[in-house]
């Protein structure tokens, strides 16, 4: 049997709760971090996250927090009583104040979304913001740091660039990961799981190598297997 990994998170992308437990019990000791998104969220998502923490694994919640500060900060209140592990807001300086003061006292660490990945340079501009998507990332990373942010979520090749200039302490939360040979879906930017940890992702999102696969705790154990030794 193998022994989880606490640096892979696997995405319960499945239309129900009761899926995602099954997919939880499946995979058993191979995983120990899920990620809980919307989803999910208006779906018992909450009561999902707390029956998952009851067993003492970790539970990311993706729920891209994005409102004036009085309510990021209630919203964030709120979601610290689920005992959850990692929370996502978007990277705007006084969102993420906001969620700052609102996790307070507690555990739960947050992560930045600095700019979408389905954004490229032509729909920022056409969103009215000065900056392309490269120059953007690396502000909102230093604003996050800035605003007492844990981290950001980053693609693998977002990721080397952010290890390099802002070091080792911040959380880099890495998605579109595909073991070699998988099907990459609609990502378009993949890397695989060592490459992306290499290149200085302290975590990974993993989805449906994982959740639509026909053995998932084989694919989990394959993946814990590939980043052992990196
Ligand atoms: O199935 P797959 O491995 O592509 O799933 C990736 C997960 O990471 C999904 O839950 C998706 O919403 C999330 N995600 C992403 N790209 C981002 C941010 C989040 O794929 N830029």
């Amino acid at each position: 049997m193998s022994h989880a990994d606490p640096r892979l998170i696997v995405a319960l992308d499945l239309p129900t709760t009761d899926a995602a437990w099954s997919l939880v019990e499946s995979i058993g000791e191979t995983a120990s971090y899920y990620k809980i998104g919307l989803q999910l969220f208006p779906l018992g998502g909450m009561e999902l996250c707390r029956k998952i923490k009851a067993t003492d694994k970790q539970v990311f919640l993706d729920f891209k927090l994005h409102d004036i500060p009085a309510t990021v900060e209630k919203a964030t209140r709120s979601i610290t009583t689920g005992g959850a592990d990692l929370l996502t807001i978007h990277a705007e300086p006084a969102v993420m104040r906001a969620a700052v003061a609102g996790r307070e006292g507690t555990d739960l660490k947050l992560l930045g979304v600095t700019v979408m990945t389905c954004y490229d340079d032509a729909m920022l501009a056409e969103m009215g913001y000065a900056y392309g998507a490269r120059d953007l990332v690396l502000r909102r990373v230093e604003q996050s740091l800035e605003a007492g942010v844990d981290g950001v979520v980053a693609s693998a090749h977002e990721a080397k660039e952010i290890r390099e200039r802002f070091g080792d302490d911040l959380l880099i939360v890495t998605p579109g990961i595909r073991p070699a040979g998988a099907d990459i879906g609609d990502q378009k930017r993949v890397a695989t799981p060592a490459s992306a940890l290499a290149d200085g992702a302290s975590h990974l999102v993993v989805g449906r190598p994982i959740n639509a696969a026909p053995n998932p705790r084989a694919a989990a154990a394959a993946i814990v297997s590939e980043i052992a030794d990196v």
